[in-house]
């Protein structure tokens, strides 16, 4: 993988040695801004881009900036509750696409256990770093769990979850201002990866899953896959396209 990592805390540590084990890199002391870097700083790590790709960089803080404050009001996603339906219970959600995990942590904060899928290893080790210093403290991450896979790669049946959600990439033209900047960062790093996003395959596999409800987030201005859909949700900027199985 063409990627530094960059070990900015000057000592070796425990993680250190856990990041170079799994993404298989030497650590170096400092950034060159030639090239894509993941740093670890104080625990934390983030992701700057190499100069060329003029994107600031990527850090995963779920608690903090938009996504923190719709966490602190998860009964304010009225779009995406209709789209899961009316339960008492808690559901047991796949989301096949975790990318920034902006929308599992939503789910899980309406109370469902989730189980996200997401194929990149760098988003994965991000995730990961994040996800093991909130569960100190926030208990709704028991309900929680991060596999480093293509979903495609997994055998489900019917009895695997209640619901299916499927957020996948689409052209960042197509994107609001605001998802515009993430798309674009996860699109690199998939790039760096070498991993090709194919929507269309995903979506076959997981319509296949039988006796599943599957959710299809979609950007207005983006067409829905093909075969049909049962009801949609539509929002100020995203809808939800629900097929029943
Ligand atoms: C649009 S982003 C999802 C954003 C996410 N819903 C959020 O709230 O941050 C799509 C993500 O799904 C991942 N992905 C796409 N296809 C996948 C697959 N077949 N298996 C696992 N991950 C996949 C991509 O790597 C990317 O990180």
């Amino acid at each position: 993988m063409n990627l530094d990592l960059i070990n900015l805390d000057g000592f070796e540590s425990q993680k250190l040695k856990e990041l170079e084990t799994e993404l298989n890199l030497i650590a170096h002391k400092t950034i060159n801004l030639d090239h894509d870097s993941l740093v670890l700083q104080e625990d934390n790590l983030y992701f700057n881009f190499k100069k060329e790709r003029a994107l600031t960089p990527l850090e995963i803080d779920i608690q903090k900036g938009a996504l923190g404050w719709r966490l602190a009001r998860p009964q304010h996603e009225t779009h995406l509750k209709k789209a899961i339906g009316k339960t008492e219970r808690s559901l047991r959600i796949l989301d096949a696409t975790a990318g920034l995990l902006g929308d599992s942590m939503i789910m899980l904060a309406l109370g469902h256990s989730v189980t996200a899928y997401e194929q990149s290893k760098i988003l994965y080790t991000m995730l990961t770093n994040e996800i093991t210093q909130l569960a100190e403290t926030d208990s709704n991450l028991l309900n929680f769990r991060l596999i480093n896979s293509n979903v495609c790669e997994a055998n489900f049946n019917e009895k695997s979850f209640d619901i299916i959600y499927f957020d996948p990439m689409y052209p960042e033209d197509k994107a609001s201002s605001a998802r515009r900047s993430d798309l674009k960062k996860i699109n690199s790093i998939l790039e760096i990866e070498g991993l090709a996003s194919d929507p269309e395959s995903t979506f076959t596999y997981l319509r296949s899953i039988p006796k599943t409800k599957l959710i299809v987030k979609r950007p207005l201005k983006v067409d829905a896959f093909e075969g049909s859909i049962n009801y949609q949700i539509t929002g100020k900027s995203v809808r939800f396209d629900i097929y029943l199985n």
